[in-house]
């Protein structure tokens, strides 16, 4: 069978401003085993067929030490969380999860920060005031989901700064390594650091909330008695909690980012927007189409041969999925290469699909167009300084590094 070298390209960062013609490339083999071993998935309907397919597993554990190209950066101490485990145990988690959070597509939490997240948006961009210039990134994307998941969980103001410095290095972990050998040692060990301070710092909230319950959902967590299934225990929600946070932080610093560039790029529908905020809804589905945050979804492996696009892919084999390439597939989306803000009939991958598909999304759509229709209508005259800017150095979870932007001044 033909083999291709594009993975190594694909995480290469010197493609990371725009990997978008790489994906072309492996489109045209839609399933292909990469030089370096995995089997690359690239486009639509087989990414889609895959994502459904119960026999394919995202339990690393499935997968032989030898076909891992990852280094893991899970805490050895805790069980894996549920993004990394298959039915039924998935299930299980995800249920008792969900049953603290909310009905799926409007959950009650979730609505109930709505306000609580406009205050959050209006009081970062008040921090702009008298300057002419920002790194959207650090001003804005980074401090704003943290603060959210900490109100969503219930981690106390007066705790958030600590619980800000922990998230940012555990964050750090799903960067490839750089530097020296000592470098990446150090790197490796602070993570794990701030890893073991976040848990211990969780368990004692937990615990306050086991014993003193308030209306969050840590307390809920801790409370759930489901008569069906047995309760978490305290490493499975330590693993868990953790997830939440890694999970709906970095994703959500990269779409806010990702869009504020993408209407920079594009001044007509940044003007539409500001003359029309009810387009944000088409918008920020548009966003997770064409700049995706997640743009590959390594390591899945195979629990028996898989026949698909004339390709066997054999028992036990690494699989990479390329959601980021599904989302610009000709044979799905007419015109994929264009950002059309209003563009119908858009059921992207940003989100994932099937059974893993993201939990966070109510949370991190309100988070989008909140934030986006909020610096769309305050900054007057937005100028990007730098095109490309620069991007972070991970090739999964894709966006700039900084943001540099100029304006005349606050609306
Ligand atoms: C799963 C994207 C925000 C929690 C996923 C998946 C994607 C994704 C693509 C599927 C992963 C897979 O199939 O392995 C995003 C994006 C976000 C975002 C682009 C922001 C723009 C959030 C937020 C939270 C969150 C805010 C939490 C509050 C999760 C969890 C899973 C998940 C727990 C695993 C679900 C499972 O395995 O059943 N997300 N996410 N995400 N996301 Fe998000």
């Amino acid at each position: 069978m033909t083999s291709v070298a594009l993975l190594g390209q694909i995480l290469d960062h010197a493609n990371r401003a725009d990997p978008y013609p790489l994906y072309a490339e492996l489109r045209g083999t839609p399933v292909v085993r990469d030089e370096s071993g995995p089997y690359l998935v690239s486009t639509y309907w087989e990414i889609r067929s895959l994502l459904h397919d119960p026999r394919v597993s995202s339990d690393v554990r499935n997968l032989a030490p030898e076909a891992r190209t990852v280094p893991s950066t899970d805490d050895p101490e805790l069980p894996p969380s549920f993004i990394r485990i298959d039915p039924p145990d998935h299930d299980r988690v995800r249920r008792l999860i969900m049953r603290t959070y909310g009905p799926p597509h409007t959950p009650r939490r979730v609505y109930d920060l709505r306000g609580e997240i406009g205050g959050i948006v209006s009081a970062l961009i008040d921090g702009f005031q008298g300057r002419d210039r920002i790194d959207l990134v650090k001003d804005f994307s980074y401090p704003f989901p943290v603060t959210v998941i900490c109100r969503l969980l219930g981690v106390p103001q007066e705790d958030e700064q600590r619980f800000h410095g922990w998230a940012d290095t555990v964050a750090t972990a799903i960067e490839p390594p750089v530097g020296t050998p000592e470098d990446q040692q150090a790197h490796w060990r602070a993570v794990r650091e701030a890893r073991r301070q976040l848990a211990t710092y969780l368990s004692g909230l937990i615990d306050q909330r086991r014993r003193a319950p308030r209306d969050d959902m840590i307390s809920a967590l801790t409370m759930d008695r489901g008569a069906d299934e047995s309760p978490m225990s305290l490493p499975e929600m330590l693993s868990n909690l953790t997830l939440l946070l890694i999970a709906g932080h970095e994703t959500t610093v990269n779409l806010i980012t990702n869009g504020m560039l993408t209407l920079l790029r594009h001044p007509d529908a940044l003007k539409q927007l500001r003359e029309d905020p009810d387009l944000i809804f088409p918008l920020v589905e548009e966003l997770l189409r064409f700049e995706p945050p997640v743009q590959l979804l390594p390591e899945r492996t195979t629990l028996d041969d898989i026949e698909i696009a004339g390709t066997t892919i054999p028992k036990g084999a690494s699989l990479w999925l390329v959601p980021a390439s599904g989302n610009r597939d000709p044979q799905r989306f007419p015109e994929p290469d264009r950002f059309i803000p209003d563009r119908p009939d858009n059921q992207h991958f940003g989100f994932g699909s099937g059974i893993h598909n993201c939990i966070g999304s109510p949370l991190a759509r309100l988070e989008a167009q909140t934030a986006l229709t909020e610096l769309v209508r305050r900054l007057d005259n937005p100028r990007l300084v730098e095109d490309p800017p620069p991007y972070r150095r991970n090739a999964v979870l894709r966006g700039p590094q900084h943001l540099s932007i100029a304006y005349d001044g606050l609306r």
